[in-house]
């Protein structure tokens, strides 16, 4: 089915998405407030350089199925859903420059005034979560005096492309993210998308904006990683790209979604220890290298949110379940629960341990003598009996994923607090049986 669309904003993610849609079979009309841009997309030419655009935008020109206006109004009246598209630069002081997007949101508002069907507005810049709904949302309304969910409906739908192979990007997504407050609020972009290869992923308006965040952090944190890692390889004498290419091949471990779960810190006896070894040789080297220094203080920052997040329920008593640093082993060395026991202790706090995993008796070696050092009274703490760690706390820590959540299930009692460090299982957060935090969900 053919739809007609309006695009505000003829810049890069604008003009790709115009040219884009009209190839896909759409009526487009793209918005922008400078007159050139404008005037070479109304004459068949691409306002941007960027591979496919110059034959895109010619195409949908001749076809009749691309046009340009600096007129919102009748490009809004014209249209059944508008794309904002708009610049969000950074100000200053680092933060998001919103004015263009709320310029915008007032123009569309006001031509909605004179707009008898509905009408679907759907952002595509970048934005913080939040902003959608308690930004955009309330603009529109005000200006058009219309109802959100009633006469016109908003959505969320980012864009991965990446400019030099914008228009590819475009036709062949990684996966399209729609997001909206009501699903049924999709339904122009559904029509849209419909032959867009790719996963569709339709979730809230905040996880639609967040993902777009979280991609451009996360290739912000993987270009300085490889840099700052190509840089120590370079100083230590090492083929930087031979480390990378054997480092990248492995998919389990390495490039994968394998540690990408927010959870709690990372702790046990190699990653600690070998992020600390190679930072230290990054100063014997003279080499700044901030983003791996960050490391350590930043997941030392995790533990204590997790003390934090026991302070706020001003109770006394806290039941620790899962002592290593992960299901399934008993290695104790560098395990956050560990500090974070230890941090518990020191303010004062009454605990007791639980953890099927380690018994004091059968420690031995490295471990033992960390333990020792650490807390040495940890003997007097630990207890083997789940159900009686449970009925003394008043506080419940899961720590790591050694207990069942059925387990757990049945000892909880509502008054306790459940402080979650490894996201054991998603049921417990509704499952009423307690008072649930998540240490960063
Ligand atoms: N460039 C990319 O590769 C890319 C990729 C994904 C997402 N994004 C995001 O998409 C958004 C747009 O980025 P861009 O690079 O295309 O921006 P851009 O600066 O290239 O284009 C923005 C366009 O909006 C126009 N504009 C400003 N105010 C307007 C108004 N009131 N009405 C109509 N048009 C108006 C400007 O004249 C300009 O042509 C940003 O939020 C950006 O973060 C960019």
């Amino acid at each position: 089915m053919s739809l007609s669309i309006s695009v505000f904003g003829l810049g890069y993610v604008g003009s790709v998405s115009a040219a884009c849609f009209a190839s896909m079979g759409h009526q487009v009309i793209g918005v922008d407030v400078n007159p050139a841009k404008v005037e070479t997309m109304e004459s068949g030419r691409s306002p941007i350089i960027e591979a496919s655009m110059s034959e895109l935008v010619a195409e949908g020109h001749r076809a009749g199925r691309l046009h340009a206006t600096i007129d919102s109004t009748a490009a809004v009246l014209e249209s059944d859903g508008s794309f904002v598209c708009v610049g969000t630069p950074s100000l200053r002081n680092g933060k998001l420059d919103l004015s263009h997007i709320e310029k915008v949101a007032r123009e569309i508002g006001a031509a909605l005034k004179q707009k008898k069907s509905g009408h679907t507005i759907v952002l595509r810049s970048t934005v913080l979560p939040g902003t959608t709904e308690s930004m955009v949302l309330p603009v529109i309304e005000q200006a058009s005096g219309r109802r959100a969910g009633i006469d016109f409906t908003v959505a969320y739908n980012p864009e991965f492309m990446r400019e030099g192979s914008a228009v590819a990007d475009f036709l062949q997504p990684p996966y399209t993210i729609l997001g909206a407050q009501d699903a049924s609020h999709l339904a122009l972009l559904r029509e849209l998308y419909r032959q867009t290869p790719g996963k569709v992923f339709e979730t809230s308006v905040g996880v639609a904006e967040m993902v777009k965040y979280l991609s451009n952090a996360f290739h912000a944190v993987k270009v300085t990683f490889a840099n700052e890692v190509g840089t120590l390889c370079k100083h230590l004498g090492v083929d930087a790209q031979a480390v990378t290419e054997i480092f990248t091949s492995d998919t389990r471990l390495n490039v994968s979604p394998a540690y990408l779960s927010p959870g709690f810190a990372f702790g046990g006896s190699c990653l600690p220890k070998d992020v600390r070894a190679l930072t230290y040789k990054a100063k014997e080297l003279d080499l700044k290298l901030p983003m791996l220094e960050s490391l350590l203080p930043s997941n030392a920052e995790h533990v204590e949110r997790a003390v934090e997040a026991v302070m706020r329920t001003n109770k006394r008593k806290i039941a620790h379940l899962g002592l290593s640093f992960k299901a399934g082993t008993d290695d104790l060395r560098e395990s956050p629960q560990v500090q974070l026991v230890k941090r518990l202790l020191g303010e004062g706090y009454e605990v007791k341990v639980w953890d099927q995993d380690v018994s004091l008796g059968r420690l031995a070696g490295s471990n033992r003598q960390y333990i020792e050092e650490v807390i040495p009274h940890i003997g007097s703490l630990l207890s083997a009996d789940l159900e009686d760690v449970l009925n003394w706390g008043e506080v419940v820590i899961i720590g790591n994923k050694s207990v069942k959540k059925a387990e757990l299930s049945t000892h909880l009692r509502k008054e306790q607090i459940v402080i979650d460090l490894v996201n054991l299982d998603k049921a417990l957060r509704s499952d009423g049986t307690s008072s649930y935090e998540g240490i960063c969900w």
